[in-house]
């Protein structure tokens, strides 16, 4: 895997970013008397707040929704809705814009930047301890705002799971999915087209990894809801049509995820398998990227790592400046 690659770097260091996520002391303020809550970010930033928010919902009896900082709706706000802003630089536009539109609701921050204009703007801050991000694409700043949103969310519910073990599932999952996400990449490189399904809590681990292969590989990528697929979109499968499905077999959605995906092999795609390497159902893949072992809530954890891989190996594979992509900056300020 030796790169001088920083976006590869970052991928790598995942294992040891989560050590330190880990670690973190939190103590986040009351949350008593909010009633409600609205995450608001841009790109990946909000593929980490829907995790997120599927996380707090298992959690916390409050009504939550995620808002694409960059169309807010404004809305009617007090200082009981408290309205939660990720933005792994603390500085993009749309999510300050957010912040002055949504200054009367209880402001709360997630970035990886210090003294950041988001800190400026919140009454409670978690600054990311991923380390600077050099690459332009997001990998480790991601893996950090999700460990952070989990964590958090089980401290403000009084709620505890056990992740001593996520460090060392990361790193068996980057040194498992490598070489097979190699040869994937190949593929991906040549077609220029990809369908990423999940479902559940791995469905914004879809669009996040469509955003990977589009912002660095420039695939024309889709991230959807496996279920939602069968309702129309299936219509774009043909034969080699290449499908990449997440499928964890704890998730209330395995069987059905697994009935869509035959369908879709049946149909003639390129069928690659995101699942844990003791699945039951591996054999209907063309190609399994293997993650360790873990269940359907954790998942995210490791099923977005085989993706970042996939981006990286795809764009080396067509010769992309894989650190700075064409047309895009880290954040839009
Ligand atoms: C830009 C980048 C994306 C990033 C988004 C949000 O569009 O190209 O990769 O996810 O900004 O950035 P933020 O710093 O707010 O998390």
């Amino acid at each position: 895997m030796a790169d001088s690659s920083q976006m590869l770097a970052n991928i790598l260091e995942q294992p040891i970013v989560a050590d330190r996520c880990l670690a973190l002391d939190l103590s986040p303020p009351s949350i008593a008397d909010i009633r409600q809550i609205t995450f608001a970010a841009c790109g990946t930033s909000r593929h980490a707040a829907l995790v997120g928010r599927f996380w707090w919902q298992q959690f916390l009896d409050l009504p939550i929704g995620v808002a694409d900082a960059a169309d807010w709706q404004p809305m009617g706000i007090g200082a009981n809705h408290l309205v939660y802003l990720l933005s792994q630089s603390g500085q993009t536009r749309d999510v300050m814009d957010v912040a002055t539109a949504a200054r009367s609701a209880t402001l709360w921050g997630m970035t990886n930047g210090s003294a950041t204009a988001l800190h400026q703007a919140t009454r409670y801050m978690l600054q990311t301890p991923a380390g600077e991000e050099k690459a332009v694409a997001a990998t480790k700043t991601f893996l950090s705002q999700l460990l952070l949103l989990l964590r958090l969310g089980m401290k403000l519910a009084d709620h505890a799971i056990d992740l001593a073990a996520i460090p060392a599932q990361i790193q068996t999952t980057l040194n498992r999915a490598d070489r097979p996400c190699q040869i994937v990449a190949k593929a991906l490189a040549a077609d220029n087209r990809v369908i990423l399904l999940g479902a559940g809590i791995n469905t914004p681990i879809a669009l996040e990894g469509a955003l990977k292969l589009k912002e660095t590989a420039y695939l024309h990528a889709e991230g959807l809801a496996s279920g939602d697929f069968m309702h129309g979109p299936i219509a774009i499968v043909e034969p080699g049509f290449p499908v990449i499905t997440i499928a964890i077999p704890d998730d209330p959605n395995y069987t059905k995820t697994i009935a869509q995906a035959q369908r879709v092999k049946s149909y003639g795609a390129y069928l690659v398998g995101i699942t844990p390497v003791d699945a039951p159902d591996v054999g209907i893949f063309d190609v399994v990227l293997p993650i360790a072992p873990v269940t359907a809530l954790l998942s995210p954890l490791l099923t977005v790592l085989p993706l970042q891989l996939l981006a990286y190996y795809t764009a080396q594979a067509k010769g992309l400046n894989i650190d700075a992509p064409r047309n895009l900056t880290k954040f839009i300020g």
